[in-house]
């Protein structure tokens, strides 16, 4: 196969930052994509229904001429979030779900919730209005193995959340292990995962093996193999609880090459492509459709976007660096062949 028509996909999770960031984000994020879920951890968080409507009129306004592309926003949870402002929430109109930060467990989320218990009432409310749940599903307890803390999260908490809340609808976010594959299949139809192009493409060994590599540097870390791999065949096996969302994190050049570096990758300048090249490789660009523009839009209860894209098979070399304000930023997979090319 030589050229892919598929709907114009979504981008179920991503980052843009803030103020003059939003000049190369929000462009970026338009490529190749109709609407993007966009993550509320600046700092300070978007954590009101006011906040959200004044971060998305300053996105809207860094909108490329002609672009329809609308970001779709996201409330960030706190220990005193109010159930008022998750109603307020719901009838908005723009606001399509809350975010879980555990407390510590990522940039900008120092302001998460410190214990789940926090906020029952609040998934009570977002479950009787029919408010979708976001999930970063790790443990912070400094005692927990970073490799083990999705993991561990997902045996310790979510397996009596779903419980408690079965009409939830619940999104654990940019999946990297075999256990949380396992727990989105098990689960109820309210249940679902995005999946990011890195976890998708690579394991730890490309992270450490031959000297540490920061720009593969995200949170959940990346995990061994066989995790990779569960993933892959996740994703590519178009079961509609499995999902795109990049989870694009943008961090200056220097501050991922640093002696402690962000956790994030930015792979908008090549998304679609990089997806699309896990679906050849495992022989299933059949279901990439499925996977970019469809099952996302049916989980949010949203309509597929109306336009389609062109992807040809003609190689071309992901750029090294892109300006990014002052400094610059290094793109996932920089300086690689692709197979894939979307047609502007
Ligand atoms: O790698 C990550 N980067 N993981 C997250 O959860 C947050 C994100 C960011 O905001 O940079
Ligand atoms: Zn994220």
């Amino acid at each position: 196969m030589d050229q892919l028509n598929i709907i114009l996909p979504d981008d179920w999770h991503l980052h843009l930052r803030d103020n003059e960031s939003l000049a190369t984000t929000v462009p970026a994020a338009t490529r190749g994509f109709g609407r993007g879920i966009v993550m509320p951890n600046l700092n300070p968080p978007v954590t009101t229904v006011a906040a959200a409507k004044a971060y998305y009129d300053r996105i809207i306004s860094y909108r490329p001429e002609g672009s329809d592309w609308e970001p779709l926003m996201v409330l960030y949870l706190t220990d005193n979030t109010t159930t008022d402002e998750i109603r307020a929430a719901a009838e908005s109109g723009f606001i399509h779900g809350c975010k879980y930060y555990p407390a510590g467990a990522t940039t900008n989320s120092d302001s998460g919730v410190t214990d789940l218990a926090n906020i029952y009432d609040v998934l009570e409310t977002m479950q009787e209005v029919g408010m979708t749940l976001q999930l970063h599903g790790e443990v912070t307890d400094c005692d927990i193995d970073i490799f083990d803390r999705e993991a561990v999260f997902i045996e310790r908490y979510l397996k009596q959340m779903v419980k408690s809340f079965p009409n939830l609808r619940v999104i654990l976010e940019h999946i990297t292990t075999q256990q949380a594959v396992d727990f989105v299949i098990a689960g109820n139809e309210n249940i679902a995962a995005t999946i990011t192009p890195q976890h998708l493409l690579y394991n730890r060994n490309h992270m450490l093996v031959g000297g540490i590599r920061p720009h593969l540097f995200c949170l959940p870390v990346l995990k061994r193999d066989i995790h990779q791999k569960a993933l892959i065949e996740a994703a590519v096996s178009g079961n509609k609880k499995f999902f795109l969302g990049t989870d694009s994190a943008p961090h200056t050049k220097e501050s991922k090459e640093s002696c402690c570096g962000c956790a994030g990758c930015f792979s908008h300048p090549a998304a679609v492509e990089l997806y699309a090249e896990v679906f050849d490789q495992a022989g299933a660009l059949d279901n990439f459709e499925a996977f970019a523009s469809i099952n996302g839009a049916d989980f949010y209860g949203l309509p597929y976007n109306k336009t389609k894209i062109t992807l040809n098979k003609e190689s071309w070399t992901i750029p090294e660096s892109l300006p990014f304000g002052d400094s610059k930023i290094v793109p996932l997979a920089a300086g690689n062949n692709i197979k894939w090319k979307l047609e502007n």
